[in-house]
Formats: structure tokens, sequence, C-alpha cells
């Protein structure tokens, strides 16, 4: 279907263009080549942490960050069900048990209380979900995750960029993933990182990344044999993916500013015209990127059938994992999560990306305001 306003574009210039054509032109190293480590050591400077690896997705990244934490079989991971399937599948393919805890309503991240509850013996990890671009209670989760000796793993998929106080989301974590999917703050396509203080974690992700392969120089550039020390997949992101990541982080203070003017002027239309929606408002100190524009209405499914017919597209994000047919079925998933269940009965997300025409946000609010004039 194609959309009047669709729920989000990419943000792209010129230089995006440039950055991936001089590769491609290049007739050389499309798959392991220098914008690789450059991007790498661009954004660990920008979120504030020693190191960075590159993955072709943030679901391969999270894999690889479980392995390298030696996390599975026997170990629970406390994970949010409100969250995409990957987090709790992160666990699932290291042989480890996700363990879903609710959510608290004002950041829709874990909480704090509820991971308390969840904790066992057999809890090694806690991995919080920052939501749509939001950051969740993570300074209350790190101590939980101290006092009880578990490891954290951010999934920060959705927030880069995203901070509470000075401190950038991603540096709270033992290590943290952010994905580059097309709908995301910066994009390659597909693509994600895990940032991390941990030189340690860092080598082992590099050869879980890459086969296991000892790589002491470009293996498709080299006569020398290299050895195979562990147990690997293809993880790596490509040299050509990884210029886009170069020119999109250069302007990424430009495109969260330019979120955050949508997200403002719904808001102010949205609380000036349509009362019965709630909208969702950072914590002080909390710096949204405003990934998602969610906000929470009666009558959910009737309003998106509307804003379908009206060329609009709404989605919901997000059904919770635990209630799939996968983890209730399969698994035989029997887990009550009142919060979760609620806000997913009443979630939508609506069209916001960089440089979205302001006349577009007016067609949605009144669209949405036309809905509950007559329903
Ligand atoms: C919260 C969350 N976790 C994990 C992922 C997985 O990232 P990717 O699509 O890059 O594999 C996504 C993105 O789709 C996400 O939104």
């Amino acid at each position: 279907m194609t959309w009047k306003i669709p729920l989000f574009k990419m943000y792209w210039d010129d230089d995006d263009v440039n950055l991936v054509s001089d590769t491609i032109r290049s007739g050389m190293n499309w798959a392991v080549g220098e914008n690789i480590s450059k991007f790498e050591e661009s954004v660990a400077s920008y979120i504030g942490t020693d190191y960075c690896l590159m993955f072709n997705s943030g679901t391969s990244a999270t894999h690889a960050a479980l392995i390298a934490h030696g996390i599975g079989g026997g170990d629970e991971v406390i994970t949010p069900s409100f969250t995409f399937i990957s987090t709790a599948n992160a666990s699932r393919v290291v042989g480890a048990k996700p363990v879903f805890a609710d959510i608290e309503e004002k950041t829709l991240g874990l909480n704090p209380d509820d991971v308390i509850n969840k904790i066992t013996p057999k809890t090694r990890a806690i991995m919080p979900v920052h939501y749509g671009g939001c950051p969740c209670r993570i300074e209350e989760l790190r101590e939980i995750a101290d006092d009880n000796n578990i490891i954290m793993i951010e999934d920060a998929a959705e927030a880069f960029g995203a901070a509470v106080g000075e401190k950038k989301v991603g540096t709270f974590g033992d290590s943290a993933m952010m994905s580059f999917c097309q709908n995301k703050i910066i994009t390659t396509g597909e693509g994600g990182a895990i940032v991390t203080d941990s030189r340690e974690l860092y080598e082992k992700m590099k050869l879980i990344r890459s086969h296991g392969r000892l790589e002491t120089a470009d293996y498709f550039s080299t006569t020398a044999v290299m050895d195979y020390v562990a147990l690997g997949y293809n993880f790596r992101m490509s040299n050509i993916t990884a210029a886009l990541g170069i020119s999109q982080l250069r302007k990424v203070e430009r495109i969260i500013k330019m979120r955050k003017i949508i997200a403002g002027l719904y808001t102010n239309l949205l609380s000036e015209k349509v009362p019965e929606i709630s909208i969702l408002a950072a914590p002080d100190g909390y710096m949204h990127v405003h990934q998602l524009f969610s906000v929470r209405v009666p009558d959910r499914d009737g309003l998106m059938q509307f804003l379908t017919e009206n060329g609009i597209m709404s989605k919901i994000y997000f059904d919770p994992v635990h209630l799939t047919h996968y983890y209730r079925h399969e698994l035989g998933y029997q887990t009550s999560l009142p919060v979760t269940e609620r806000v997913a009965k009443e979630i939508v997300s609506l069209p916001i990306y960089p440089g979205m025409p302001h006349e577009d946000v007016y067609t949605v609010v009144q669209a949405i305001a036309d809905y509950y004039l007559v329903n």
C-alpha cells in the first residue's frame, strides 16, 4: 500500500550518496575495509564508551553480546515483553530463558520494582529497552544490577543519542546494543552495534562476529593463513554499509533536533484538539530522541482503521512478546503483565520523521480529532 502519510522516511542527503558511491567506485573492499573501524570509532566517541563493534543487525549484535557475556543454558535474562521480539529471542538463541518483567507507565520501560520481583538465583542479566527513543529508568536498573551482581545489557535499538542528564544511553550497561535498521535514528538500511567499556568483551565479540577467526589483517587482502580459535558467525557489517553509517552519524544532532520539532508540534496540537489522547512525556532530565511518536488512545483499533482509510499509516509498537503464538503456545509462557497488557491495547505510533511536513502533522491530528468527534 502507498500511504499518503507514511509512518517514517529515511533522512538522507548527497553526502550519504557520495560516500557510499566512493566505496563502490573503488572496486575494492566492499566487505571489509576502513569505513568499519572509522564508523566504530565515531560511534564510541559519540556515545562515550571505550569500544564499539559494528554488526549486520542489532539482532546479531545482541546475539554476539550474550555469547560474549557467557550467558547460555540454565541462565535467566529479565526483559520487558513490551518490546520487539528480538530482545527476548536473543536469550532464546543462546539457550537462556527470557523472563518478562512489567513496565511502568511513564517511560514504558522496565519497572524496577517488578525487575526485583523477577530476580532468582538463575538471573544472569537484565536487558532493559529504551522504548521509542525515551530512556527507561536506567539508573535504578543499574543499581539493581550492581546490588545483585547481575550483568546489564541495554537494548538501545530505538534510542541512539538519548540521554539521562549528560550521560547517553548505552553508557549505563556493561554493554549496549544500537540498531541502524531503516526506521531508526540513524540508519544504514540494516545494521547494528555494541558499545562497551570492556576490552575483554570487545575482543570476544570480534571473534564471534567473524567465524572465530584471529584476524591479524584484512582476510580478503592477505596471503597469511589465519587460525580459528572460537565458534563464530558471519555477523559482519559491510564496508559499503559502514560508509553510510559514517555520513549518517555526521548529521545525527540535526536529525534529533528535527524529530523533536515534529514531536513538539504533535504534542501541542493533540493536547489542544484531542483531550481523549494520552501523550507520553519523558521525565525531567531525560532526553527523548522520538524514534517513535506513540500515544495511548481509547478505541485504538477503530482509530487505526479510520487513519488507514485516510491514507495515514499508524502502527502498534508493541504487541507483547509473551502473548505471541511462539511464546504462549510453543514455549508455554503463562506470564501475566497487567501494565504491559493494558498499554499494548491502547498504544499507537503515529507518523514521525525528520523533515516531516508540518501540514502532514496537522492532517494527522485533524483526522484523529474528526474520529473522536463522531465515535
Ligand atoms: C527494541 C528493539 N530491539 C531490537 C531490535 C532489533 O534490531 P535490528 O532490527 O537491527 O535487528 C529492534 C529493531 O527493530 C528494536 O526496536
